[in-house]
Parts: C-alpha cells; sequence; structure tokens
C-alpha cells in the first residue's frame, strides 16, 4: 500500500487520497508552489493551495480550525512555503494556527517551533553553538551601546543583520561607530557579528545546503562580486566544489540542531579558512540551486513530506 494513504499519526489507512494545505504567500504561489503543488499531485495528493492569512480559528467549528477549502476539517499535512510578512499580533495567529494544528496531530512541515527557531537568527545560532557546530563570534542585545562594544571588541568591522532579515536585505557592514543603524532600523535589537573577510578581500563566497528529512538534496557554491552572496542579491550560483563531505555533515547537523525537516543551511569560510554555520532557513526558496543539480528538489521534498503523513507527529 502506498504509505501516504496512512492516517497520520496512527498509520491507521486513509483509504483515500492524504489533503494537504499548501500554505504560499499571500497574493498567491510562486513558482516553487507550483513545482510543489505538481508533485505531491502526481503523487497522490489533493493539494488546497491557500495562505496562512486566510486562515482562521473558529469555536463554532469542531476542530476550531478553518482553513479555505476545507469545511472546518482538517488537512492531513500541511506543508508552509511562507508564512508571509505581517504585523506581530499577524504572525502570532498564523503561527498559533500552524502549533494548533501539530497539536490536533496534522503533520507541518516545517512546524511552529522550527519557523520560530530559524526566523530568530539569535535563537537559531544559539542552538548551532549548543550543539557543539562552529559559529562566527556573534552578540545579539538591545540597544546600540551593546553594538559599540561588539564592535570595538573585535577590532575588525562586523556585520549588523536584522533579526527576522532574509535574502541578505538589511545585512550591514560597520567599520566605525558612526554606520551603525539606528535603534529603529532594527526594533532596537542588534545582531551583530564579525565581519568574515578580510577587509581587503575582492571575491566573495559561500555555501547553500538544501536539507530535507536528514539527508542533502542538492547544494551550491554562491560567488558574488559584493561581500552579501544572496542569489537575491545577484550571486553566481555554482557546482559545490572541495570539502563537500564536510559540508555536508555540518549542515544535517545544523538542520537536526533545529528541528527542522527541510531547510536551506548557510556556510562560510572566515579570515583563517574555518567552515562555520552562518545561517538556517525554514522556508528556503531552491531555484538558484536547482539551477546547479540535475535531482528534482521539489519531487524529493514532495515525497519526504508524503512519506512523513504516515509517521506519528510528537
Ligand atoms: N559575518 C559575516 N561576514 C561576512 N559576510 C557575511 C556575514 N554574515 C553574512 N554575510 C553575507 O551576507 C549574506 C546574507 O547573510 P545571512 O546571514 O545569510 O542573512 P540572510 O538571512 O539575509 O540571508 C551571506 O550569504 C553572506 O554572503
Ligand atoms: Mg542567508
Amino acid at each position: 500500500m502506498n504509505e501516504t494513504l496512512l492516517r497520520m499519526g496512527t498509520g491507521v489507512p486513509l483509504g483515500r487520497s492524504p489533503r494537504i494545505a499548501l500554505f504560499v504567500e499571500e497574493g498567491g504561489g510562486d513558482w516553487h508552489a507550483r513545482q510543489l503543488k505538481a508533485a505531491m499531485e502526481e503523487r497522490g495528493a489533493r493539494v488546497v493551495v491557500t495562505t496562512l492569512k486566510a486562515c482562521a480559528f473558529d469555536t463554532r467549528l469542531a476542530s476550531g480550525i478553518d482553513i479555505p477549502g476545507f469545511d472546518g476539517l482538517l488537512p492531513d499535512g500541511a506543508f508552509v512555503r511562507s508564512v508571509s510578512t505581517g504585523s506581530l499580533e499577524q504572525i502570532t495567529l498564523r503561527l498559533g494556527i500552524l502549533h494548533a494544528l501539530r497539536e490536533c496531530g496534522v503533520r507541518v512541515w516545517n512546524d511552529a517551533r522550527v519557523i520560530e527557531r530559524c526566523v530568530d537568527k539569535s535563537t537559531a545560532t544559539f542552538l548551532f553553538q549548543k550543539a557543539g557546530l562552529p559559529v562566527p563570534p556573534t552578540r545579539a542585545a538591545e540597544g546600540i551601546a551593546t553594538a559599540r562594544r561588539f564592535l570595538a571588541e573585535m577590532a575588525h568591522p562586523i556585520v549588523v543583520k536584522p533579526l527576522f532579515g532574509s535574502q541578505g536585505n538589511g545585512v550591514t557592514r560597520v567599520a566605525n561607530e558612526s554606520e551603525l543603524p539606528p535603534a529603529d532600523a532594527v526594533g532596537d535589537v542588534y545582531y551583530t557579528q564579525r565581519y568574515l573577510r578580510r577587509t581587503d578581500a575582492t571575491e566573495f563566497m559561500d555555501w547553500r545546503v538544501f536539507v530535507s528529512r536528514g539527508r542533502v538534496l542538492a547544494a551550491m557554491a554562491r560567488v558574488g562580486e559584493t561581500w552579501i552572496t544572496n542569489i537575491h542579491q545577484g550571486a553566481t550560483a555554482t557546482a559545490l566544489a572541495d570539502d563537500a563531505e564536510q559540508m555536508e555533515q555540518m549542515s544535517l547537523r545544523a538542520a537536526a540542531a533545529i528541528g527542522a525537516d527541510y531547510a536551506g543551511v548557510d556556510l562560510i569560510r572566515d579570515e583563517a579558512g574555518r567552515l562555520l554555520v552562518l545561517e538556517i532557513n525554514s522556508n528556503p526558496a531552491w531555484k538558484g540551486l536547482q539551477s546547479v543539480t540535475t535531482a528534482n528538489i521539489a519531487v524529493s521534498l514532495a515525497e519526504d513530506f508524503l512519506s512523513a503523513l504516515a509517521e506519528p507527529v510528537a
């Protein structure tokens, strides 16, 4: 029997196609969502593409959760491609829905706890360190005074990142105090990190490793003309060259430290050439990565997710 036809959480046969909620960006699914939907449908799932923004808690429903397209019933699984940006209240409600689905035994891929751990760069960095992984010298704290002290202690440029940033947006290099972003630009939280390049560096590279269910699906080196090497910032994807094994092992440990079902792990080398875990993404894009690998990333993601539906939700 196709194991995706098992009732999630109990191993009891569903006897029908699993019904999946695919949560995408507000305003509709992107290329990634379309790939995922097609891959899941090819494997027998019924997929409703919707957004967390349109979901509700409603005590008039037996389930208490209203997801568009499910008539008050629960899905068999939920794949989170995006939570979408929003106010603190909106994000809290959306994550609340994801937490609630897991509480009801629905497999949520990645679940709210993982998303929270990845979105907050400081928690992710802490968990990497706790797991014994090498991380850059980093301090996350409130108030600009703490950032000034960190800069002085490093005696080298630092990087200030938005606590909730992605795609390289808002990442700033700071060589002297006057360049520190103002408190209102960072919500008065300064995630500060040693700048891991020589100040005269002209070539910039880091690595992205895409992990799913405890294995590496694909990996790439990202080469940029500027020091911020996100694909979104114009860097070029190339195949992984040296040290692939070490990078893959480190990335698998990073994803495990967070408990991520799937994740994009960023690795970087410091000036001495030491490989470090830079950050992790719980809703990673893979278009750039797909261009340098023959493996079909969406298909593997869909297979991993659907096969997990048969297992109990912790
Ligand atoms: N400490 C650092 N030293 C040098 N470059 C960095 C550092 N931190 C980030 N970068 C560069 O900026 C990019 C974006 O940083 P990252 O931490 O991955 O945040 P984002 O979530 O925006 O991708 C990285 O891919 C890397 O090229
Ligand atoms: Mg990154």
